[in-house]
């Protein structure tokens, strides 16, 4: 359930008519409904209630820092995957208790930042890392509270692209491997072993994999109690699906039904790192309609946002639903390609895709844009990146600027050289 609504054919954000929020900040822009926000943490924090629980939202689904702080407010804290991932996440006073920081190539800047920031855990990634980790910790007269990130070999029966827990992916230590690690890690002075860690994938629509890994995280548990590894936490990552066009996910009750029994037992505090289910429907990209044109037997409809505002459908094939803002009373549907600005073939919000006919200046809205959406947005082809709006009930809130050009050269540097003499 969201807070995108259509009355009377005109769609509104919370209390507010997108039509009129367009025309005060320009397109495209990502507009963000705060009570779809707040709802979807909510349910899935009542889900898993029965066990305690740290919901650590995955800041690489939406790191706009106002995001993050309205998110703080309810109690969350962040899963991160960068030093700027943390920077942001403790700039919207996110509590460093309540940080986790993923991710397969941390540098030594970033792993000193997180260990200096006291957060809860790093999750390592790989031995060579957990080496690193041992060696900058007792440097700074640390004991570094860690997690392995265990790859389960599981098929997370989601888009290949991401799917992170086959054991041919780049991530975690190999199931069989960890119990080593970890004897290995207990012994090591500058870390503390306090997780275990996983993630298969983004985008699952069933408990069935998690079940499956859980189970086999859970035997290696058992065998680290036998080891004395004081394991407190499990974190059993992110991946919960939502519904885009077609899909049926189940929801977070569904997914905690399953995975509650599997891990009650351990007496462990379970992590969660929810990014899309909590913030994806939470946000749409509005854009506006530039030209209609056909070629051929083809129709397109030219839009003013591109893959680089909202790249997903160029890079996975993602389809985002795409209405009108302000509908058209009888307008005849038209089978269309929604294509962007960019000068890629590969440009387009959707293919083949059955709209009711838009005429130049109307607004689409793409829906489910709230994750993976700004956060992939880039400059290509020197365009400036989108405003962000915060909707909360009546009122709109500006929380990101639309880019100007002069923000596009900023930090660019001309060598004098190239100056005329
Ligand atoms: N934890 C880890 C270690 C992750 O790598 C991810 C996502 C998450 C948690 C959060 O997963 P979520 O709950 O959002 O599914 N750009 C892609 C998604 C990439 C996901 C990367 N990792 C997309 O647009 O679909």
């Amino acid at each position: 359930m969201d807070y995108f609504e259509y009355k009377n054919g005109v769609l509104y954000c919370e209390d507010l008519r997108v039509s009129s929020i367009a025309e005060k900040v320009g397109t495209p822009f990502y507009l963000y409904s705060h009570n779809t926000l707040r709802r979807h943490y909510r349910v899935l924090d009542e889900a898993f209630s029965e066990v305690p629980h740290i919901i650590c939202f995955s800041v690489k689904a939406n790191s706009n820092v106002a995001i993050l702080k309205a998110l703080a407010n309810e109690g969350a804290g962040a899963d991160v995957v960068s030093g700027g991932e943390i920077f942001r996440a403790l700039r919207a006073g996110i509590e460093p208790s309540k940080i986790v920081f993923a991710g397969l190539g941390k540098t030594v800047s970033e792993i000193e930042y997180a260990l200096r920031e006291k957060i809860l855990m790093i999750n390592v990634e790989s031995s060579d890392e957990l080496m690193l980790i041992n060696e900058l910790a007792q440097k700074m007269g640390v004991v570094a509270p860690i997690a392995l990130r265990v790859n389960p070999d599981i098929d997370p029966q989601t888009h290949p692209r991401i799917a992170t827990g086959l054991k041919e992916s780049k991530f975690g230590i190999p199931l069989a491997q960890a119990m080593a690690e970890y004897e290995v890690a207990s012994k090591l002075p500058g870390v503390n072993p306090i997780g275990v860690h996983q993630h298969i994938g983004s985008q699952i629509l069933q408990p069935g994999p998690f079940e499956e890994s859980l189970k086999k995280i859970t035997n290696l548990f058992n065998s680290l109690r036998v080891l004395n590894v004081d394991i407190r936490y499990i974190n059993i990552g992110g991946g919960f699906g939502i519904q885009y066009t077609e899909e049926e996910p189940l929801g977070p009750d569904r997914f905690a039904e399953a995975i509650i029994p599997i891990v009650r037992e351990s007496g462990c505090t379970i992590i969660l790192e929810i990014g899309r289910m909590i913030c994806g429907n939470s946000g749409i990209l509005v854009t506006r309609v530039l030209y209609n044109k056909s070629s051929g037997s083809k129709r397109f409809v030219v839009v003013d946002a591109g893959m680089n505002d909202l790249l997903r459908p160029s890079l996975y094939g993602a389809e985002h639903r795409i209405e009108p803002v302000v509908i058209r009373q009888g307008a005849p549907v038209v089978e269309v390609d929604v294509v962007g600005p960019i000068c890629e073939s590969g440009d387009f919000l959707a293919k083949n895709r059955k709209l009711p006919k838009v005429e130049q200046g109307d607004l689409l809205a793409v829906f489910t844009a709230g994750a993976y959406g700004f956060t992939m947005a880039s400059n290509y082809n020197s365009r400036p990146k989108p405003a962000e709006v915060f909707v909360s009930g009546d009122k709109a809130f500006l929380i990101r600027k639309r880019e100007t050009y002069e923000d596009l050269v900023r930090g660019e540097a001309v060598p004098r050289d190239l100056e005329p003499a």
